[in-house]
């Protein structure tokens, strides 16, 4: 429809109209990250959260752990301490891992998949530092004498 009557009016202002046209409806469907995740660091046990919140989501919502994709379910299937949470219908999909093991260290994104109306995004990489309680006590100061009463 567009390009029939560009060519029949052969008018600059009407292809101009109509290429902008094009641009508002992507910007308008678009996703994009209203919250993104920051770096955290933790002691071992302890509960943490990464928080992801998309506007206007119509992709897939899933973390990226070192590269490896955890998956769709709010409950993620292989990571029992894992799971997404926050309100589905606000665009949040904060993950949430209980009891922090060395094992969750490492990078993480929270990554949007392309839909028919919106391309892919991905957010930054966050780092998850676990401290196991030996390294705690060391970097409160607690000192010989603390490590050795414990
Ligand atoms: C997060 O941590 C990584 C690795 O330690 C570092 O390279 C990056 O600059 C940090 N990002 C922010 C925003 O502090």
């Amino acid at each position: 429809m567009g390009l029939l009557s560009i060519t029949c009016l052969n008018s600059p202002l009407l292809v101009l109209l109509w290429v902008s046209s094009l641009v508002v409806i992507e910007t308008e469907d678009q996703q994009a990250f209203k919250v993104q995740p920051r770096n955290i660091t933790v002691r071992a046990g302890a509960l943490l959260v990464l928080r992801c919140e998309v506007l206007r989501p119509s992709g897939t919502v899933q973390w990226v752990k070192n590269g490896l994709i955890l998956g769709p379910q709010r409950s993620l299937p292989g990571y029992p301490r894992y799971h997404m949470v926050g309100d589905h219908e606000r665009g949040q999909y904060h993950l949430q891992i209980k009891d922090a093991q060395l094992e969750d260290d490492g990078p993480y994104e929270c990554q949007v998949g392309q839909s028919e109306s919106s391309r892919a995004i991905v957010s930054h990489t966050v780092w998850i530092n676990v401290q196991s309680e030996q390294n705690h006590w060391r970097s409160s100061g607690g000192g010989g004498v603390w490590v050795m009463l414990l």
